[in-house]
């Protein structure tokens, strides 16, 4: 495969997901024709429907950005969270296998427990401390082995068309003097149009298997606040706080920064630093008004 354009890719989850849309207009923008689904027109879960769907578009790929992303209400709901993330997948992977498509899947940084001391690479052991983190594990699982099949790892996406940490942050900067936010969680921030871009980089270099993509750099959830409001300009100050001070029903990892080595060796493409990408988002995105729900 030389590049997406062209190519007809279906992306599940492509309508209304923060990351599905970011892939639909990269696909666009690369003259691929891009198919996006929702939960609305089938439920994908749903195998005759779903290959019903499959038979009238033949698409050329399928990308799966469809997610049960609800961290803390996953732990409520072990079995929803498991029916999207690992029962999907595993769906997918089989009908896709059967027609010879390609299938682009994401998983998440939330399959590490943060115990690492450098970035985690795609081989390092896997120990998730949510429902959230062992159903996207699981998913991974039940792909593993599958010839035509990429796996990539992301994380704390922000970007246009959906609620996200910085939309959140900035909305509540604008009625607040101050804002805590956790400081002892370390990630990689990651803007879904550099991700989209990436992603059909990778999908045409003909890379296979589990990749990490991500940002550059690293950052925790209080650094990111703090660059956005500043950014922006916003007379709100941001006060750092232990997580411990913030309990959540889902146990997040405390350092999930991810290393992109593999992907830019199948690329030749290094990941700008997530600051840069934030005033893209910040003075491009958030100023034309896609900030979403
Ligand atoms: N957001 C992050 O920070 C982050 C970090 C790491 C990894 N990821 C991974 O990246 C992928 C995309 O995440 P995202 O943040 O873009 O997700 P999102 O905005 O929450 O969108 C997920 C999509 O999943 C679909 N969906 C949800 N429940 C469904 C159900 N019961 N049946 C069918 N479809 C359902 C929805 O499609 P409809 O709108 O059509 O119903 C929704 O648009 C996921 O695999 C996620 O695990 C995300």
């Amino acid at each position: 495969m030389t590049g997406p354009a062209g190519a007809k890719v279906a992306v599940l989850g492509g309508r209304r997901g923060l990351l599905g849309q970011a892939l639909v207009r990269a696909l666009a923008q690369a003259k691929a024709l891009p198919l996006a689904v929702s939960s609305e027109d089938f439920d994908p879960l749903d195998e005759r429907a779903l290959t019903r769907f499959l038979k009238r578009e033949k698409p050329d790929w399928v990308v799966n950005a469809v997610g049960y992303t609800a961290v803390d209400q996953a732990e409520d709901e072990p079995e929803a969270a498991f029916r999207l993330n690992r029962d999907l997948p595993a769906l997918l992977g089989r009908v896709c296998a059967e027609r010879g498509l390609l299938l682009v899947h994401f998983s998440t940084d939330f399959v590490f427990d943060g115990t690492s001391q450098t970035p985690y690479r795609p081989g390092d052991e896997p120990n998730p401390l949510s429902v959230y983190g062992a159903s996207k594990l699981a998913g991974e699982q039940a792909l593993a082995g599958l010839a035509d099949t990429l796996i990539l790892r992301t994380a704390w996406l922000f970007g246009p068309g959906r609620g996200n940490f910085v939309a959140k942050i900035l909305d509540l900067a604008r009625t607040r003097e101050e804002l805590t936010v956790v400081h002892d969680q370390e990630g990689s921030p990651t803007y879904t149009r550099d991700l989209a871009d990436w992603t059909l980089a990778l999908a045409a270099s003909g890379t296979r298997g589990l990749l990490h993509l991500a940002n550059a750099g690293r950052a925790s959830w209080c650094e990111l606040a703090s660059e956005a409001i500043q950014l922006v300009g916003l007379p709100c100050r941001v006060r750092p706080i232990l997580s411990a001070a913030w309990p959540t029903k889902a146990v997040r990892p405390p350092f999930s920064v991810l290393d992109t080595e593999s992907f830019t060796q199948a690329t030749g493409i290094a990941p700008r630093p997530w600051l840069q990408a934030l005033r893209d988002y910040v003075f491009g995105d958030l100023k034309l008004g896609n900030r979403g729900a």
